[in-house]
């Protein structure tokens, strides 16, 4: 792997890891992942739930996109930890996430899955949601009318989570939480301020499916996650 810099055996196999394609390869272990720290006191968890499950109530029933609730077979509102210090968030539910109920359980989730277990955590410690918590027919584009309909769920959700760390995941999460018209390669792999969290912005996994060779740029941001979490996780 002649690309990888990293003088860190820890970080070095976080890399291969990161790198490595279904079937391709070894993985590299040095070490265990690091063993998730103890819950947070159960009663602020217990009230963060009971938040998020009252305002899942009011998504499940949401027809403000005519089109997309007639055509949806499931209203994607997001999953993982109610108290999560990390929160990412991508555009709209694809086909598998449609039918399943959930975000990033498709192609681009299972690179999703690989890029949150390259920084030491797995993906039942974070939270995962969409801009649009409903698919638009054909996986089109998300119309400017629907994202306005869909923003304030999501911004409620990162409310009621109050993560330290977000992470937009591609053009469409990093234009609508920063309202910016900016293109994602200019945006990427620095910390804004959204709310008090501090929000990163980087390429969207099914980019990477599509332009793999960016994915060392997606690495290096995630790195900087890592960094800004420390001990929270
Ligand atoms: N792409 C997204 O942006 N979100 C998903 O949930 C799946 C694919």
């Amino acid at each position: 792997m002649k690309n990888m810099d990293a003088k860190d055996p820890v970080e070095a196999e976080l890399f291969y890891r990161f790198l490595k394609e279904e079937g391709i390869g070894e993985i590299y272990r040095t070490q265990e992942t690091p063993k998730p720290q103890a819950n947070p006191a159960p009663a602020a968890a217990t009230g963060a739930k009971n938040d998020l499950l009252m305002l899942r109530d009011t998504v499940l029933k949401c027809a403000k996109c005519a089109e997309l609730a007639a055509t949806r077979k499931s209203v994607v509102f997001g999953s993982g930890n109610v108290t999560a210090a990390l929160m990412f968030v991508g555009e709209a539910p694809g086909y598998e996430e449609d039918v399943q109920g959930l975000p990033f359980v498709g192609p681009a989730g299972q690179l999703l899955t690989k890029i949150i277990e390259s920084i030491g955590l797995e993906r039942k410690q974070v939270f995962i949601a969409n801009v649009l918590k409903c698919r638009p027919p054909q996986n089109r584009t998300p119309q400017p009318e629907e994202i306005l309909n869909c923003e304030p769920y999501l911004r409620e959700q990162i409310e009621r989570i109050k993560p330290r760390v977000l992470c937009a995941l591609g053009t469409f999460a990093a234009q609508t939480l920063l309202k910016t018209g900016e293109n994602i390669s200019s945006m990427r792999g620095r910390f804004y301020d959204y709310h008090g969290a501090k929000l990163l912005c980087t390429y969207h996994p099914a980019y990477l499916l599509r332009n793999p060779g960016e994915k060392r740029k997606v690495w290096e941001d995630m790195k900087k996650i890592r960094q800004e979490l420390g001990e929270a996780v």
